[in-house]
């Protein structure tokens, strides 16, 4: 993104000391969501992002990957498509199982998201160790989409999240804003 519109997401966004554990500096994008002027600017760069890779559907992943991910693609005018934490999707869904430090977690898209040959673009705020987007890229192929890349707000880069979806990417780009 331009300098001028990154500094001015960046100041939006909060530093919580400790939170949601001692240790950890949790990112919040409350302040930003809510000012009209920060999340209108944000929605135009993700969108421009979307027409930029040719995107032909948008991944948002839950919870707060879809407020980033939804406005982007009604605006880029594309369909959106939730990637859900395990046990929330109706249909017939594709799991991804993925580690955690400790233990593992699971997401899941609908089988039928993309059509085959689908362009998707996976739209999320914070890559943290990257096992959330790696899991949403594998799930996007086993759904027989092509990855057009991934978007995110944030990238928390001492956490080696760039290099751990750098398999699972294969060619395509990871942008922070
Ligand atoms: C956070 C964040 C990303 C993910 C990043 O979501 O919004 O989706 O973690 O972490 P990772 O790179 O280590 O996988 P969280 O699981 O807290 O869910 P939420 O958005 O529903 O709060």
């Amino acid at each position: 993104a331009h300098p001028e519109l990154r500094s001015l997401l960046l100041s939006r966004i909060r530093d919580v000391p400790d939170y949601p554990q001692p240790g950890v500096v949790f990112k919040d994008i409350t302040p930003l969501l809510a000012d009209a002027a920060a999340f209108g600017a944000l929605t135009e760069a993700l969108a421009a992002v979307c027409v930029r890779h040719g995107a032909d559907k948008v991944v948002g992943l839950e919870a707060r990957g879809f407020i980033l991910a939804a406005p982007a693609a009604a605006r880029a005018g594309i369909g959106f498509v939730p990637v859900r934490k395990a046990g929330k999707l109706p249909g017939t869904t594709l799991t991804q199982v993925y580690e955690l430090e400790y233990g593992s977690a699971e997401i899941e898209v609908h089988q039928d998201a993309f059509a085959p040959g689908d362009r998707v673009l996976v739209i999320d705020d914070v890559l943290a160790t990257g096992g959330t987007a790696e899991a949403s890229l594998q799930l996007i192929r086993r759904a027989g989409a092509e990855v057009a890349g991934v978007v995110v707000l944030l990238e928390l880069g001492f956490l080696g999240g760039r290099s751990r979806i750098a398999p699972a990417l294969a060619q395509a780009p990871l942008e922070a804003l």
